[in-house]
């Protein structure tokens, strides 16, 4: 689960990680009273879950409480890679002297921690991995060991710090691992980790991706889920217990096992190309037992997705057999009613197929066409979602 900027400042400073103080408002008024509050410069930033905030127009810096009631008015309902600004956070302003990169991140290829740090700031991280690979250092962080003095002193002196900052850059980075460890993140990332005139180092932004499978271990958790549910279709999901991922494309996907959707997807992908290039509309894995009631709940997810306008159910019976499913299917379809609305493309294989496809054609439902391969079903989504 990924945090809000204003989340994961929170979060730093229990974790005593420097930062400034940070006000959430979802209205221009709100905006003036805390702008008010601070005093001085202040800097309006959207909350939104997605990067290159700044160069959207996103984070403007405002010197009095009218320029930020002006810039709220700016930044509120702006639309950044789609993601459609509600809150924001005003936060008081930096006199930036210079701008650091720092991060704590699961290396799944390596098994291990890495940490990447450098001293260039100000440019988009992956930029900088390509084009000035050298300015980046990427350090192995042994999770027994994880981050203490020494060695966050060897990743800034890694980094490139001058010797003069080493000592407070690494007591922030011991920090930011605290935050890390502490709370069970997959990733914690800085960009800016600034320098002030005034000579403090302080984390103007932050990104914390926490490990929802922890998320036993930390209660508190939970309010941040809550307030991060935007997508009343993903909440919805989630109440169900259905694996959902909300995607840009036209053709719904609902599969069994987490295998057989992600090579769905592939394949709708790549017979979408022969259909004015539509593409899936999200990732949906009902699991093992694919009974009626799941069944339903799934189609009822991606039938209220106003973007959808075909779907491909793609199942492989095996434990649930096919009949069950197809008996999932036309139960499904019967309780949604009126409510289903968009044609079904349904691939049946695997344990009692014949059985399966027999019901699915008797029952022959208006909105259902049976696909009797993979590929053939996604060309048939592909086309029908094209029309
Ligand atoms: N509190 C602040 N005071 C002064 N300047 C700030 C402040 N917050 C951000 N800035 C400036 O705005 C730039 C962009 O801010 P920030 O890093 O928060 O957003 P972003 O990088 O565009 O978003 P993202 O990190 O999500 O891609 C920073 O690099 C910094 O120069
Ligand atoms: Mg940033």
């Amino acid at each position: 689960m990924d945090l809000y900027e204003y989340q994961a400042r929170d979060l730093f400073e229990q974790y005593g990680v420097p930062v400034l103080p940070g006000i959430v408002a979802d209205t221009p008024e709100e905006v003036r009273a805390a702008a008010e509050k601070l005093g001085g410069v202040v800097v309006v930033k959207a909350q939104v879950k997605v990067g290159g905030r700044g160069k959207a127009g996103g984070v403007k810096v405002a010197k009095n409480p009218d320029e930020a009631e002006e810039a709220a008015r700016a930044i509120l309902g702006l639309d950044i890679k789609g993601h459609i600004v509600r809150r924001v956070m005003v936060a008081g302003g930096a006199r930036i002297a210079k701008e650091f990169y720092f991060s704590v991140l699961l290396d799944r290829a390596n098994r291990s921690y890495l940490s990447l740090t450098s001293v260039e700031g100000g440019m988009e991280i992956e930029q900088l991995a390509v084009e000035k690979p050298e300015a980046l250092a990427r350090i192995e962080v042994d999770p027994i060991t994880g981050v203490d003095t020494a060695k966050a002193t060897e990743i800034a002196k890694a980094a490139g710090f001058p010797d003069e900052l080493v000592e407070k850059v690494a007591d922030v980075f011991v920090k930011l691992y605290d935050v890390y460890k502490g709370e069970d993140a997959t990733l914690v990332e800085v960009n800016p980790l600034v320098l002030t005139e005034e000579g403090d180092i302080i984390a103007l932004d932050g990104k914390v991706t926490l490990d929802e499978n922890a998320g036993f271990r930390h209660p508190n958790h939970e309010a941040l889920e809550d307030a991060a549910a935007a997508d009343p279709l993903e909440a919805k999901a989630k109440a169900s217990d259905l694996n959902y991922v909300k995607l840009d494309g036209e053709v719904g996907i609902i599969g069994n096992g987490a295998g057989l959707v992600m090579s769905t997807l592939d394949v709708v992908a790549y017979a979408g190309e022969k259909h004015k290039g539509v593409k899936p509309a999200n990732f949906l894995d009902i699991g093992g037992g694919a009974s009626a009631a799941v069944m339903a709940a799934g189609l009822d997810v991606i039938l209220n997705d106003p973007q959808v306008k075909s779907v491909f159910v793609n199942v492989f019976g095996g434990i649930t057999a096919c009949d069950a499913v197809a008996n999932g299917i036309v139960k499904a379809l019967e309780i949604l009613g009126d409510e289903a609305n968009k044609p079904l493309v349904v691939r049946l294989d695997g344990n009692n197929v014949d059985e399966g496809r027999r019901i699915l054609t008797e029952a022959a439902h208006p909105l259902v066409t049976l696909a009797l391969t993979m590929d053939e079903g996604a060309d048939k989504a592909a086309e029908l979602a094209a029309k």
